[in-house]
């Protein structure tokens, strides 16, 4: 039997230059799609997975991050008062019970690796989860859930991925796959945005549930490393050293919302899929796509 994943790190250290000038002052995990920042969506998705310990690695300028989960108790009591039950309810929702979430600082952004390595002293020898807020899914069950019940089969670590255009690789982790077994790979490689000869067209996305072992692969690149820490390097030194990695391809869809595009393109989905919003969304998107197309 496979141990259970309880603990998700998050890593939110980035300096989010592509939303410059907004990320001057706003996190880019608190902006929001429709009404909820890009964190609530994680959360819900890693407690949905069964995660009871959040990790988060953030960094200067990320206070409103952090002051997110409080309780909004002054809030809470006026909704009260006015009867606006639905409000309170949606409140509650967002709260983490006390203790659930810590808070680690990464001085410096060091890449992605590193901010994983920031968390190794809360992270002891059980596997763990790995999220980028920025990745968002659409999906049911969530991606964190497909990932865990099959990591349940497994065990070893695993990555979430999905198909892209050949020509499309050269942004994000590739695998190079030893053993296609239909929904779940198994890897004999991991390269970093190949910049040609991708091995694979299987694009790693930001979901990762990883063996204790990466972190002592991240304590040994840290000890070798001058620039960035790269997660892959330490995902791809598990295969080196003959434990498993497997990669999900997982049912749903995934938005890039590090991107403006992507955002964009989350925006309209999230927004398509609101009961409340839908029918009045819909239609004004038809009449804008039907203005852009007279106009051509
Ligand atoms: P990105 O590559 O999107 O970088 O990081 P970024 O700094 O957030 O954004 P841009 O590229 O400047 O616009 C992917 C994830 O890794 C985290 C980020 O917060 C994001 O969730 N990260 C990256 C860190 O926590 N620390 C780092 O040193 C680098």
């Amino acid at each position: 039997m496979n141990r259970k994943v309880t603990k998700a790190i998050f890593p939110v250290a980035g300096l989010g230059t592509r939303f410059l000038p907004a990320t001057k002052s706003i996190p880019k995990e608190i902006m929001t799609l429709v009404d909820r920042p890009l964190i609530q969506y994680a959360i819900d998705e890693a407690r949905a997975a069964g995660i009871k310990e959040f990790i988060f690695v953030t960094s200067r300028g990320k206070g409103a991050l952090e002051d997110y989960f409080d309780h909004a108790h002054e809030l809470e009591n006026t909704l009260r008062k006015a009867g606006k039950d639905d409000l309170l309810e949606l409140l509650r929702q967002t709260n983490m019970e006390s203790g659930a979430i810590a808070y680690i600082r990464q001085h410096k952004a060091m890449g992605l690796g590193h901010a994983v390595w920031c968390a190794r002293r809360l992270i002891h020898d059980e596997p763990f989860a790995v999220v980028l807020t920025d990745d968002v899914v659409m999906g049911e069950p969530p991606c964190l859930q497909q990932m865990i019940e099959a990591h349940a089969e497994t065990g070893g670590s695993m990555v979430a991925t999905m198909e892209v255009p050949l020509e499309k690789t050269k942004s994000y982790g590739v695998l190079d796959v030893a053993e296609d077994m239909g929904a779940i790979v198994r890897a004999k490689g991991m390269v970093e945005k190949p910049k040609e000869n991708p091995p694979s067209n299987l694009a790693v996305i930001g979901r990762y549930i990883l063996a204790p072992t990466v972190m002592e692969n991240l304590n040994k690149l840290k000890q070798g490393a001058g620039g960035e820490i790269q997660l892959t390097d330490a995902i791809a030194d598990e295969i080196e050293e003959g434990r498993d990695v497997y990669g999900l391809r997982f049912r749903g869809q995934r938005y890039d919302c590090g991107s403006k595009a992507g955002f964009l393109q989350a925006t309209v989905a999230f927004g398509l899929a609101r009961d409340e919003l839908k029918d009045e969304f819909a239609e004004y998107l038809h009449d804008v796509m039907a203005m852009r197309k007279a106009a051509e």
